[in-house]
Parts: C-alpha cells; structure tokens; sequence
C-alpha cells in the first residue's frame, strides 16, 4: 500500500461526520516531499462542512507549500472516492493537470492525473 493512501486511510479517524456517517481522509505531497492529511469536518448547517482535500492543502499551504505532486483520498468504504467539483477546483488552483489523484478502492489504488478529472478548469488567466 502507497504511504500517502495509508495516511489518508489513517486520518479518517479524525473525521467529524454525525450527519453522513461517511468518513473522509486525505494526503497531499508537496515537491519537496512533505506530507500534509486532512479529514471532513461536517457541520449541523450542512453547507459549512470542510472537505478532506480541503482540509489537507489548507494546512500544506499555511506551512508556506505552494508545489505539489500527488494526493490521495480515501473513504471508510473504500469505494473508490474521488475528489468533488468542488476540490478539483481548489486543487487546480495550486496544482497542475499533472498532479497524480489516488483514489482508494480497497484491494486497489485507482490513478487519475488532475486534467483527466477537471478539464478546461477555470484559471488565472482566464480571467486576466
Ligand atoms: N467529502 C469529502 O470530504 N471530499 C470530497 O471531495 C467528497 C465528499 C465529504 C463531504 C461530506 O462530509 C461527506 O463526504 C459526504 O458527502
Ligand atoms: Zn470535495
């Protein structure tokens, strides 16, 4: 099993979800080879949950990280998760289409690169 997959399998155990009951983790790694995980953090006003992925690069990014290579995302299902709209957006802010997303379905680790999950993503320059 991939060490970064293993920390996003790990972190789950902090994850705040009486509302879904569905855990989250995930790792990020930064260029530079440093790990950073986060979990989802649910709210009772549901649309202020945190998302694992989110959780993750915030803490990469207050830490001063702005490169990236991999991150994993895992569910206690282990059904295969990958990250929403949403943070294919976030993480496209920061990475690029190269970033290698793995994604945990148990027995296997399904592999998608960020421009394969998030194509024609909206950017900087779009909006220059
Ligand atoms: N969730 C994440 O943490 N990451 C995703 O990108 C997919 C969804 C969380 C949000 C919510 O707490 C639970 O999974 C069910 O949607
Ligand atoms: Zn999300």
């Amino acid at each position: 099993m991939d060490e970064l997959l293993e920390l996003a399998r790990e972190i789950q155990s902090a994850a705040h979800v009486p509302y879904s009951g569905y855990r989250v983790g995930a790792a990020i790694e930064t260029a530079d080879g440093e790990r950073y995980v986060g979990c989802n953090l649910e709210n009772a006003n549901y649309s202020n949950s945190l998302h694992a992925e989110e959780v993750a690069i915030a803490e990469a990014l207050k830490e001063g990280h702005r490169e990236f290579t991999r991150i994993a995302v895992s569910s206690d299902r282990r059904d295969g998760v990958t990250p929403c709209g949403m943070c294919r957006q976030t993480l496209a802010e920061f990475c690029s289409d190269e970033l290698r997303v793995l994604c945990d379905e148990g027995e296997s680790v399904r592999e998608y690169s960020l421009g394969e999950l998030l194509p024609a993503a909206i950017s900087a320059e779009t909006i220059e």
